[in-house]
């Protein structure tokens, strides 16, 4: 018997031993790593109250830059959660981190606002009075090249992703309790990551990524309803109808999953991440990208070149 595959996940970096002692942007300061740390009474460490961004940055360009900007102030407008940091501001502390780290490129970075500490160890936002904690965390960061050579192991779990009124999964919450149950579950099941459905049973995205299928040369997606509306999500389905790609945003069920010859799964860390086997089932031939992931990873990579050197010519 062949032995079991080590496991991976969609966000496996290789080592790299200048993480251990990087700077780390806190509250408008550079900071040593070790000594960068929040209140025990920060409303994100009790609640997971705050919102994120995982940005990467390509030749000294952070990618898309406008688009995560775009969904972090909304989403913190939606919850009353005042950044204190205009856009240009924000990209001045990322740029002074990675220029603090000695980066230029393969950086990949968590960009982190909480409601601040509060008063007193209970839920009310009123008790987050001494304004936000921003942290920036940049790392060196080469994804794996397992991820492309073997793809993931998804496996479908009881977690469900919610309907808007209860917690839209449009907010990039501290709070991703939700994701982790689901990766617990695929865990448990022997795979890599969780495949997670919508409330009504249709397949919808990974507790991390966005979900795309390729069945009979069309490139499938969920309706876009009850995932992440992720900035690489978006780029990939703009550039599936910009060269011709049949493109669907559908509701599908796990029938049309596991029938499908391809499927990948899409964030900015990864940009696209070939799925291997979907409840022990093979993905087409069950290893790496097919045709079709490999023309919109080929794709991709040149859309980011092109943006890159549009940023560096106008310099916005
Ligand atoms: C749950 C979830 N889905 C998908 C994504 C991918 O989004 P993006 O392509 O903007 O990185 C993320 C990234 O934060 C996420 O947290």
């Amino acid at each position: 018997m062949m032995p079991p595959l080590e496991s991976h996940s969609t966000h496996d970096a290789e080592d790299d031993p200048r993480n251990a002692s990087l700077q780390i942007f806190l509250n408008g300061s550079l900071v040593p790593r070790e000594e960068a740390r929040v209140s025990v009474y920060d409303s994100g460490f009790m609640l997971g109250d705050g919102m994120w961004e995982g940005l990467r940055m390509y030749d000294g360009v952070w990618a898309f830059f406008d688009a995560h900007m775009d969904r972090l102030f909304d989403s913190c407008k939606a919850v009353s959660l005042e950044i204190g940091m205009s856009r240009d501001e924000i990209r001045r502390a990322l740029d002074a981190t990675a220029a603090a780290n000695g980066m230029t490129t393969d950086a990949h970075c968590r960009f982190m606002v909480t409601r601040g500490v509060k008063a007193k160890p209970f839920q009310h936002p009123g008790l987050s009075r001494s304004g936000p904690t921003v942290v920036a965390i940049v790392e060196h960061s080469k994804p794996v090249d397992s991820l492309q050579s073997r793809g993931i192991r998804l496996a479908t779990v009881p977690q469900v992703r919610g309907l808007p009124m209860s917690q839209d999964a449009k907010y990039n919450s501290h709070s991703k309790l939700n994701c982790v149950i689901a990766c617990l579950q695929a865990e448990q099941a022997g795979a890599d990551e969780a495949l997670m459905l919508d409330p009504h049973g249709f397949v919808n995205t990974t507790n991390a990524c966005n979900f795309f299928i390729v069945r009979r040369g069309e490139v499938w997606t969920s309706t876009g309803d009850y995932c992440m509306n992720g900035v690489t999500r978006q780029k990939v389905i703009d550039l599936c109808h910009a060269n011709g790609i049949p493109v669907r945003e559908k509701n599908f069920s796990l029938y049309e999953a596991y029938g499908a010859e391809e499927a990948f799964l899409t964030g900015t860390f990864g940009a696209q991440t070939p799925v291997a086997e979907i409840d022990g089932k093979p993905v087409g031939e069950g290893i790496g990208a097919g045709p079709v992931t490999c023309r919109i990873r080929a794709l991709y990579k040149d859309l980011v070149a092109r943006h890159v050197a549009e940023i560096k010519a106008t310099g916005t």
